[in-house]
């Protein structure tokens, strides 16, 4: 049996567990059912549009309406028990074809090639495109964007969804839904009926919280799918910011972590938002009875606070690394050599200094199969060098940042 190719692609990721297909057929009808069809549609240019970010909106759109057809056709009462199925397959068939209207993948042919039924699931499942950015957008001017709404209201959406969601490849789709009903509302209530400036300062003041959430959360989710050792970052970020010890850093970060991994990839919000919550307790119950933790502020909002605040300086690391980092009962030491390297980076971002530690990390996996630890990790031109030379510049360019004006950080 062929396997659900495109469907595959995105709802494996989102809702499919080992319970397979009958899981996801019901996921599918409950949210067809839940959210009416307009909806549905847009909830489903939001998936695709993450998954394929570098695909037109009308390839993107294509995908979207064979979904709903297909939830229309077999989700309704008295439809066949395999008619989800086999309508997934032929869209499957279709996707794999050459000349096919859907999203195209550069690891599409690869996946569809494969005779097992379960190994093509994985595949499909695990494909996803590099981290570049796509161009911001153009904000075009309120009369512009007035007429287009007023022209064609869904039309203007579905280019909204599609444009924002392939943007925020990694935040659950409800933000990037959330978003695009607050962008339509604006407008709604701000075009008639003629494009009013005093309307759109007003009501984006209202809207800006919800987008610095959402970018808020995007840098976070990227980070979490694209860097590695974004968890020893993380860990040696918060250590310096709230000045704790690697014992009070890791088990904290690492749920924190955990729940990112768990929640970006929802389409429901609340899972991560739950998180931050979560974190906020941690963090304000520890320490910081300060402006951060004030009760008027929603939870992400005090973790957006907190790594505003000034990190603390230590004293460097009393001695150097032995072959101790080898030992596999030890596995913690490695993250604490880490961190004692990351947590005095105190004016870097988190993904300068999680870069450096995933190089650094290499070399210490590396240099214990060389016979000789110790020259191994101090190699002049090792990346243990390398990666400690990239974070003292980053240090000292960002700090300079931090303290001089502008024209003279410019000139430097
Ligand atoms: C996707 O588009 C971006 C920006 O246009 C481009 O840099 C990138 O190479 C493209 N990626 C693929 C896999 O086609
Ligand atoms: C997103 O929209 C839904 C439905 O309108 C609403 O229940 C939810 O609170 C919103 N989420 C956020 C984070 O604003
Ligand atoms: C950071 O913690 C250390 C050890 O607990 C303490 O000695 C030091 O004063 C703290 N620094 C700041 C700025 O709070
Ligand atoms: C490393 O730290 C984590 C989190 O604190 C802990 O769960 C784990 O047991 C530790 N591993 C070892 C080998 O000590």
């Amino acid at each position: 049996m062929k396997l659900l190719c495109c469907i595959f692609i995105s709802i494996s990721i989102v809702w499919a567990d080992d319970s397979g297909l009958r899981y996801e057929k019901d996921k599918v009808c409950e949210q067809l059912h839940a959210m009416g069809q307009p909806k549905f549609k847009e909830l489903f240019i939001a998936v695709y549009s993450q998954k394929f970010p570098n695909s037109t909106l009308e390839e993107v759109m294509c995908l979207a309406e064979e979904m709903l057809k297909l939830g229309e056709k077999c989700c309704a009462e008295g439809a066949a028990a395999d008619c989800y199925d086999k309508g997934a397959t032929e869209i499957s068939d279709k996707s794999c074809q050459a000349d096919s209207p859907f999203p195209k993948h550069p690891g599409i042919s690869k996946c569809c090639a494969k005779a097992d039924v379960h190994e093509r699931k994985v595949c499909l499942a695990s494909l996803h495109y590099p981290a570049d950015e796509l161009p911001s957008l153009l904000e075009p001017t309120n009369e512009e964007m007035c007429q287009d709404f007023t022209q064609d209201r869904i039309g203007y959406s579905s280019r909204y969804v599609y444009e924002l969601a392939r943007r925020h490849r990694s935040v659950p789709v409800g933000l990037v839904l959330n978003a695009t009903g607050i962008q339509t509302q604006i407008l709604e209530k701000c075009c008639t009926p003629t494009a009013s400036t005093p309307c759109f300062l007003s009501e984006r003041f209202q809207g800006r919280q919800f987008n610095i959430l959402l970018r808020f959360t995007s840098n976070h989710c990227n980070n979490n799918v694209n860097l590695k050792s974004y968890k020893d970052g993380l860990t040696a970020y918060y250590g310096s910011i709230l000045n704790i010890s690697f014992e009070k850093a890791q088990p904290m970060v690492q749920d924190f972590q955990a729940g990112l991994s768990k929640c970006c990839l929802q389409p429901n919000p609340e899972c991560l938002m739950q998180k931050f919550t979560t974190f906020q307790q941690v963090i304000c119950n520890d320490r910081y009875p300060d402006e951060c933790c004030k009760s008027s502020r929603a939870p992400w909002n005090t973790v957006l606070c907190v790594q505003g605040l000034k990190r603390t300086t230590r004293p460097p690391p009393d001695t150097p690394p032995t072959t101790a980092l080898c030992q596999q009962d030890n596995h913690n030491a490695t993250e604490r050599f880490l961190f004692e390297i990351g947590a005095r980076a105190v004016h870097s971002s988190l993904p300068v200094i999680s870069t450096a530690l995933s190089k650094i990390k290499e070399e210490v996996k590396a240099c214990c199969s060389d016979p000789d630890f110790q020259a191994c990790m101090t190699k002049e031109d090792g990346h243990v060098a390398k990666a400690t030379a990239f974070l003292t510049k980053s240090e000292e360019i960002c700090s300079k940042y931090k303290t001089l004006d502008f024209p003279s950080f410019k000139a430097m």
